[in-house]
């Protein structure tokens, strides 16, 4: 085993007094301090408009690592390795359109280069909220950081959502390609880092066995779904002009998609993986706009009850407005127009306020020629067998077959064989997403990231489906009416429609097992 220890590096979180810094990126940071992942010359410097010193926002991050810990972990906190990890942290105030902050920043930046021997390598990470990308990073290079200079290495990390659509994804690439070369922008996708999503690859290519049958002969759809059981919550601001198709699958969705139908890379290294990623989006049939209801679903949420939590509904919660029609749930038919997989639909559903949260990619496949045996399933989904790709949780890989169920008659059931992660890898082998990634862009790794093209290819898909909806409302508009969005009570799997789309070709949703075994 290779161990992987990252270079000494400084980086700056901006939107440092933020949620996602607080959550994800510190923690993460600090779990790999305490497996000795960091150099020993790793500064991380805070940066947001909050003003603070450096040690309250080391309280503010000590606090925020405490709950991380015993909520999520329920580990202990450990003061001593606080104590050292805290050395390394800095903060610093400043706007993200202001000229004279930047200049501090650049000055402040020199200093803890003096003070740490960071060797002058920089990762910016962009975890602030979209709409000052841009202003940051043209200030970046404004103030001279955009390269660093003296042997050292700049990095951007770039959170999502990355554009709003085809043409703003493409002016921010614009803009950013202005600014930097693309080997130093980390597009982050957090799916990528998860421990499953990695191993999907590894399942298809580190293994003699599936890969003969991945494909249109054996396979006779796929269905992938990502399943949320909370609401929308305080998120709704945000969530209301993004929507699930913004939100879900124009980025996670679509690199599950790409790396389960993807073809074996030339080698294993990011250039290779994401030209194949890419062939697999750029093979995705365009869908016209005016045809959307034929191949997409969408719906939102009313009030009921999901993961025993009472969710009222979408549009009387708090932010989101009362004629709103954001989609909270999305179910797309895909057609891949490749070699490998013609004819072989990809059904994919995203939702929230949904009975639990569950991520799974399940492969089905074809049925024997002839069915002798009376299968108690015999008309439904499980007539297929069905290779389960568990993400989470349950960390799984699960293949459903049938079998004799013993006793004097000939009955057939399904049964299933498992891996499951935690039996084979122990209780605590799956580790959160970013400390791969935050590990893998202080290491200059970026097969885990999304280049620039794979956004612009999901864009362009996910758009046509926008326009497909944005002409439908202007119909209705002018009609005076606005569009009745088909409902689904919280709790349940979605709408009828959705259903539908895939009854139509005779296909059924596959109900994901909770809770590990079958
Ligand atoms: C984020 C979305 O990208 O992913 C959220 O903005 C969603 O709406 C989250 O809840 C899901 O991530 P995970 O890792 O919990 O499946």
């Amino acid at each position: 085993m290779i161990r992987r220890t990252a270079p000494p590096n400084l980086m700056v979180v901006f939107g440092a007094s933020g949620d996602l810094a607080k959550r994800k990126l510190l923690p993460a940071l600090f779990h790999l301090y305490r497996q000795k992942l960091l150099h020993k010359g790793f500064v991380v410097l805070g940066y947001a408009r909050t003003a603070m010193s450096d040690d309250e926002f080391r309280t503010q991050i000590e606090e925020a690592l405490r709950q991380h810990l015993e909520n999520e972990h329920s580990d202990p906190f450990d003061a001593e390795l606080w104590q050292g990890f805290v050395q390394n942290l800095y903060y610093q105030t400043g706007g993200y359109d202001d000229r004279a902050a930047f200049e501090a920043l650049a000055a402040r930046i020199a200093e803890l280069d003096e003070a740490h021997p960071t060797q002058h390598n920089h990762l910016f990470y962009l975890a602030t909220p979209p709409n000052v990308f841009e202003p940051i990073t043209a200030l970046l290079a404004d103030v001279g950081l955009a390269d660093a200079g003296d042997g050292g290495w700049t990095r951007l990390i770039v959170e999502k959502p990355f554009g709003h659509d085809l043409e703003s994804a493409q002016k921010l690439n614009d803009h950013l390609l202005r600014l930097f070369r693309e080997e130093q922008i980390y597009r982050i996708d957090h799916y990528l880092g998860k421990e499953t999503v990695q191993n999907i690859l590894v399942f298809r290519f580190g293994n003699g066995i599936f890969e003969p049958i991945w494909n249109r002969n054996y396979v006779d759809h796929v269905q992938i779904t990502v399943s949320e059981s909370l609401g929308v919550g305080a998120r709704g601001g945000y969530y209301d002009k993004s929507g699930a198709i913004r939100d879900m699958v124009q980025n996670h969705m679509m690199q599950l998609v790409a790396l389960t139908a993807m073809e074996p890379p030339v080698t294993y290294d990011a250039e290779s993986v994401r030209n194949q990623k890419v062939n697999v989006l750029r093979s995705i049939r365009p869908i016209d706009p005016l045809e959307v209801n034929k191949w997409v679903v969408r719906a939102q949420y009313s009030a009921g009850v999901a993961g025993g939590e009472e969710i009222p509904g979408y549009l009387e919660t708090e932010g989101i407005p009362p004629d709103s029609t954001t989609e909270t749930y999305v179910a797309w038919k895909l057609e891949i127009d490749n070699w490998r997989w013609n004819g072989v639909p990809f059904y994919i559903r995203t939702g929230k306020a949904l009975p639990t949260k569950v991520t799974e990619v399940n492969i089905m496949f074809r049925r024997p020629p002839l069915m002798y045996f009376n299968s108690r399933e015999a008309r439904g989904p499980r007539v297929h067998n069905s290779l389960t790709l568990r993400i989470q949780p349950d960390e799984s890989i699960i293949l459903g077959f049938d079998a004799k169920r013993p006793g004097p008659q000939l009955d057939v059931e399904q049964v299933s064989m498992d891996f499951v992660y935690n039996r084979a890898f122990g209780d605590s082998a799956i580790s959160d997403a970013y400390e791969r990634l935050l590990l893998d862009a202080i290491l200059g790794d970026s097969t885990l990231f999304i280049r620039r093209d794979e956004t612009e290819l999901a864009w362009d898909r996910v758009t046509n489906v926008l326009e497909g909806w944005a002409i439908q409302e202007e119909i209705l508009r002018r009609r005076g009416k606005t569009l009745p969005l088909p409902q689904y009570a919280a709790g349940t799997w979605g709408p009828m429609e959705s259903d539908d789309l895939l009854a139509h070709h005779g296909h059924q949703w596959h109900a994901p097992v909770l809770n590990g075994g079958r």
